[in-house]
Parts: structure tokens; C-alpha cells; sequence
């Protein structure tokens, strides 16, 4: 039978499945600088990422999402873009990417590229001449330039705080007018009010949808428009406060305009491309706005990733996210680690599970690795169990620890620097990951060279040490998203059967989870069939241990 480019096969249910592949996808996130290193200079890159396509494809992954390895100074690890149409000689050439792209696709997997489009780089031709040109200039009115408060403008124009720290204005030394850059100054940012910076990014789609993306995920997706008055706001430009916090910079009702542009340029090459909202936006029903219909496939839940180990926060996140994507016909994602956040099995390792740290320190609490990695494989099987779409971090399928003790010396994140140290920032969650036990490096690439130093936990995680090994964390992730492909669990529906303090317990396509948060076993309901656990001998004698999660059947 010929399917149409908008159809697949599921071949775990004989279906026919039209349209949305990403409603129900498993995505796995690749920080390219950290997955694996093909020509042995300590940086991870895109031969790197072509050397592990089976190793993805094993793992069950319906698609892989890249972040930037785009021409970079790395002020921001790549989040700071020079040239948004090549790729940076640490990561490889576009021949590589063009591999990369059909290795990935002949495994059948889809491929996200990351898009930058809230600011570009410093040293991004546009920046240059903007700092070359005169005050209202059109070079100038690419980027957000105003001249200063105070009797000779030595004051910036507003009192906005960068979310890495300090003022979110830098003044420009030629004639003394000043850029705004909600992040670092080297990521000046761009002005979305410019019909010429919106051509210019739908040309940018173009040039990656021509060669064969599937989709983009979009960095501060919430952040592109700014208040036209450009007000005081009483807070730091925080990303991470949410809670309805909306201050002038963030989720402006006009920055969905842009949206709907971008909806009808990935639309003129129908097969089912997406984009992907990055955007720390709350209310669910302020995030839901992102996934109309005419805008984009998909949003980040964070509001699942940031409640933590917290059974009546985790009911209401998923409720909420369910009934607001429900709402406008999206449906939702489920995420617990990225490459900006302490990964999950360190934080639900912490005294308090719902504590959301920017980073950890030497000098820092420092998480307790068994328990961490016991409730983080909890939280994963429920994540698997949700209808919807679940991304996955680099590392998280080895139970990958935050490297907690990383030196000042080596950390690269500007949110540590221009924090002074105060944030231990994300380098962290960013170190290169573990192929092999017996190698130098642990086989991140062939010299043994890593950018950032490995913790001595992951000697144990290493991927060979996993492989086959039943029961490790490579391979209960393995059968979880095997299991949740079989049994549908992505397009299924979801119902609650009764709500206990330190208790989740749901149903979804005839499955029954359970997620065990108290401090005692669980006893079971009787005749129970498992079907699957956290870990070995979660249940036990009828009863499902504290810090463990099963499905039943
Ligand atoms: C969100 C990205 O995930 C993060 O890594 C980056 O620092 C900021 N956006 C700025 O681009």
C-alpha cells in the first residue's frame, strides 16, 4: 500500500497513522559539543552524532532534536549565532550535517534543528554594521539600539536585568547609544518589529527545510517581541519565574504573528515539519496559545520538568497541560532534563526533591546519587506512560548524574561569570557523555580529550557497562519506550483512580501506573500482572517500594 507523505506505519499496532507524527514522538535531545567527539579534539560534532545513529535507533528514538552547531563564537555554547546557514568548524561542514541528516532519516528517525531567532550573535555581520552605522540607521534598526538615560545618557534605557545576570544593556563604544541583550552581550538582541529580520528568518527556514529538516525548535520562542515602550520591570528577566509573571519582555500577545508566518513556511513543504516552542511561559493556557492550530506543533512543558518529586504538583501539571493543549487540538510534551537545567537525577536527589537549583557547586548540598537515580527513573516511567510526546536529555538513559563538583576553572557558562559565581550555571548537565568504562575520556571521542571534565560516576554508567546489562538504566529505558510504542500509550487517554497524598495512580490504554512517593511499600491491588518497574524488584511481595513506579496489567 502507498502511503501519502503525511502517513505512516506504526508497526507495533498495524496502523495506518495519518498526520502528527510528533503528537505521540520520543525525541532525544543531542547537545552536539557533548555527545560524542569523531575527530578526537575534546568537542563533541556532528561525525560524532553520525557514529551513534544506531545507537539512537536501538534506543527507540522517534526523533532526534540538535542544539545549534551553527557558526559561533561560543559566548553562549552556540545560543549565539554568527552565520545561521553553515555549520562551525568544531562541529563539522554541511556535508556533515547533509550525512548526518540521511543516516538519521534512513533509520527512520526525524531531525529538529534548533533555530536562534530572539538574538544573533555579536559578531553576526548584522551586529557589526549596526555598530558601524549612525543612530537610526537601518543597520541599526535591526537590533534594539536607544540612547541612555541620565543628563548624558550614561544610564541605560530601562532597568532590565540579563536572565545570566547584570543589565540586560551594554553601551556601545561609538557613539554611545546602547543594545539591549536579554542574555549575554555577546547575543545582541534583534528586532522582531522589522520586516526585514522577519524575511530574513523565514529565508533562514528555507535554507534548512530545503535540506530536509523536519523541524525547528525554537529558543526563546516567548521572548521575540518586546513591550513597545520598552517599560521598568521590578524583576530580573528571570526565564525561570513563572506563576503568571509576565513582565514586558516576555510572551507578548503580538509575538504569535510571527508564528503564523513560520506555520505557513514550513506548510509550503508539507510531510509534517514542526516547530517547537522554548518557551517559559505560564499559565498552560498562556502556553497552549503557542500550539494553536495555525502556529506551532509543540511546546516544552516545563511546568512538568520544574514541580519535581511532588505527587500533587505532578497531577495538577499533567492535568493542566492535558486540558490546555486538549483545548486549542495540540497535544502535550513531557520533559524532565535539558542541557539548561540540573539533570533529574540529581535534583530529585536533593534534600527537598522540589528544589530547582541553577546549577550545583562544590560548596553546594550535594545530592544523594542512589536516591536521585531511584526517583528519576520513577518519574521517567510515569513521563513514558503520558499521552503525548516525551523528549529525552543526552545521558539521561544512563542515569546520568549532574557533575556537581566541577572546579570555577573550568565552568564556561557566562550565567557563572556574570553572576560571580553566585549560579554554578549549567555546565554540569553539559559534560561530555560516557561510551566506554575502558577508555581514556570514557570514549567520548579517540584521545581521550573532553571540554569539560567527567565526574568519576560516570565510569560506571558507561554505555558498554549498560549495554545488555538487564535492569540497567540503558535498558529500562530501551523497554519503556518499546512498551509505550506497543501499547500506544502516546495517543492513548488518561484517567485518574484515585488521588493519595504519596500516591499517582492512573490508567492509560489498559495500563495501569503506579508511582510510589511515600516513605513505606505500597501494597498492590491483588492479581496485579507487572508489566514493568523503575527498577528490579520495585515490586516485591505485592507491594511497590518508596521511590519506584510500575506499570500493570
Ligand atoms: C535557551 C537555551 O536553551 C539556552 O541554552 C540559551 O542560553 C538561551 N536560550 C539563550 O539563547
Amino acid at each position: 500500500m502507498a502511503l501519502r507523505p503525511d502517513e505512516r506505519v506504526d508497526p507495533s499496532r498495524q496502523l495506518v497513522v495519518r498526520g502528527g507524527w510528533w503528537r505521540d514522538a520520543v525525541i532525544y535531545q543531542i547537545y552536539p559539543r557533548s555527545f560524542a567527539d569523531g575527530n578526537g579534539d575534546g568537542m563533541g560534532d556532528l561525525q560524532g552524532v553520525i557514529d551513534h545513529l544506531d545507537y539512537l535507533e536501538r534506543l527507540g528514538a522517534d526523533a532526534i532534536w540538535l542544539s545549534p552547531f551553527y557558526v559561533s563564537p561560543q559566548a553562549d555554547a552556540g545560543y549565539d549565532v554568527a552565520d545561521y546557514r553553515n555549520v562551525d568548524p568544531l562541529f563539522g561542514t554541511l556535508d556533515d550535517f547533509d550525512r548526518m541528516l540521511d543516516g538519521a532519516h534512513a533509520r527512520g528517525m526525524r531531525v529538529i534543528v534548533d533555530l536562534v531567532p530572539n538574538h544573533t550573535s555579536a559578531e553576526h555581520a548584522w551586529f557589526g554594521d549596526a555598530l558601524a552605522a549612525a543612530r537610526n540607521s537601518a543597520e541599526r534598526g535591526r537590533y534594539i539600539f536607544r540612547d541612555g538615560r541620565g543628563a548624558s545618557g550614561e544610564l541605560p534605557p530601562n532597568n532590565w536585568q540579563s536572565v545570566f545576570g547584570g543589565p540586560a544593556w551594554t553601551r556601545d563604544g561609538t557613539d554611545g547609544q546602547w543594545y539591549l541583550h536579554l542574555f549575554d552581550p555577546g547575543q545582541p538582541d534583534l528586532n522582531w518589529r522589522n520586516p526585514e529580520v522577519i524575511a530574513e528568518f523565514q529565508d533562514i527556514l528555507r535554507f534548512w527545510l530545503n535540506r530536509g529538516v523536519d523541524g525547528f525548535r525554537i529558543d526563546v520562542a516567548h521572548g521575540l517581541i518586546k513591550h513597545d515602550e520598552l517599560p521598568d520591570w521590578h524583576q530580573k528577566a528571570g526565564q525561570l519565574e513563572g506563576g503568571g509573571n509576565r513582565g514586558p519582555m516576555w510572551d507578548q500577545d503580538d509575538v504569535h504573528d510571527i508564528y503564523r508566518g513560520w506555520n505557513a513556511v514550513l506548510a509550503e513543504y508539507g510531510g509534517d515539519r514542526i516547530l517547537v516552542a522554548e518557551a517559559w511561559v505560564s499559565p498552560a493556557e498562556r502556553l497552549s496559545r503557542y500550539v494553536r492550530s495555525d502556529e506551532m506543533q509543540q511546546a516544552f512543558n516545563f511546568d512538568f520538568m520544574t514541580v519535581g518529586w511532588n505527587p500533587v504538583e505532578m497531577r495538577r501539571a499533567i492535568d493542566s497541560a492535558l486540558s490546555t493543549n486538549a483545548a486549542v487540538g495540540a497535544t502535550t510534551t513531557w520533559v524532565l532534563s535539558n542541557h539548561d537545567v540540573v539533570r533529574h537525577a540529581s535534583r530529585f536527589g536533593l534534600a527537598d526533591p522540589t528544589r530547582w537549583p541553577s546549577g550545583i557547586g562544590p560548596d553546594e548540598e550535594q545530592p544523594d546519587a542512589t536516591l536521585g537515580l531511584r526517583r528519576a527513573r520513577a518519574a521517567t516511567l510515569l513521563m513514558f506512560a503520558l499521552p503525548g510526546s516525551a523528549y529525552i536529555y543526552e545521558g539521561e538513559e544512563l542515569g546520568l548524574p549532574e557533575h556537581t563538583t566541577l572546579p570555577a576553572t573550568v565552568r564556561q557558562d557566562p550565567s557563572f561569570f556574570r553572576t560571580n559565581g553566585a549560579e554554578a550555571g549549567r555546565d554540569g548537565c553539559r559534560v561530555p557523555l560516557p561510551w566506554r568504562s575502558d577508555a581514556p575520556g570514557l570514549g567520548f571521542g579517540s584521545t581521550g580529550a573532553t571540554w569539560l571534565p567527567q565526574p568519576e560516576a560516570f565510569a560506571e554508567l558507561a554505555v558498554n557497562l549498560q549495554e545488555g546489562v538487564a535492569g540497567s538504566t540503558l535498558e529500562f529505558y530501551r523497554e519503556a519506550i518499546a512498551q509505550r510504542a506497543r501499547l500506544g500509550l502516546g495517543r492513548g487517554r488518561l484517567s485518574w483512580n484515585t488521588v493519595g497524598a504519596e500516591l499517582l495512580d492512573l490508567r492509560n490504554e489498559g495500563i495501569r501506573v503506579l508511582v510510589n512517593f511515600g516513605k513505606a511499600p505500597l501494597e498492590l491491588p491483588a492479581g496485579s500482572h507487572v508489566l514493568l518497574e523503575s527498577e528490579a524488584r520495585a515490586v516485591a511481595d505485592g507491594h511497590l517500594a518508596a521511590d519506584t513506579a510500575v506499570w500493570l496489567q
